[in-house]
């Protein structure tokens, strides 16, 4: 008697993989009055040191009020500087 075997892969929750907080644009620039550059630092700040302990929170997860109550103890976390603690609000409240 002749056999088929199917072998079936199948991937499990690899869709896209992690997700990440969004690249600063002109327009997050625009919006929200703050140079590019400085949310480009931001968005590195973010990158290096908030996803070492957690997955990205994402910046529309939390309100504006919040965020500002979460990132000086994040920043402490993380032990980064007060400027890096700066650019990082300024990067996440743009990109909300
Ligand atoms: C040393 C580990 C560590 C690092 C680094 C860290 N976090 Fe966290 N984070 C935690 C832990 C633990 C919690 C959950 C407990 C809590 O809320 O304190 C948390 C919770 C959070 C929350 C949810 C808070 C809430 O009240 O809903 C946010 C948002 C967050 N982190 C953002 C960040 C950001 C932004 C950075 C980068 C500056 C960062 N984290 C870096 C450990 C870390």
């Amino acid at each position: 008697m002749k056999r088929c075997y199917w072998v079936v892969f199948v991937v499990v929750g690899c869709a896209g993989g992690p997700v990440l907080p969004p690249e600063p644009t002109a327009a997050m620039a625009a919006t929200s009055g703050t140079e590019i550059a400085r949310l480009e630092k931001g968005h590195e700040v973010f990158m290096a040191n908030c996803l070492r302990c957690h997955e990205a929170m994402m910046p529309e997860d939390l309100s504006r009020e919040d965020w500002h109550v979460v990132v000086p103890g994040m920043s402490w976390n993380a032990g980064i500087s007060e400027a890096d603690e700066e650019v990082l609000t300024a990067y996440i409240l743009a990109a909300r």
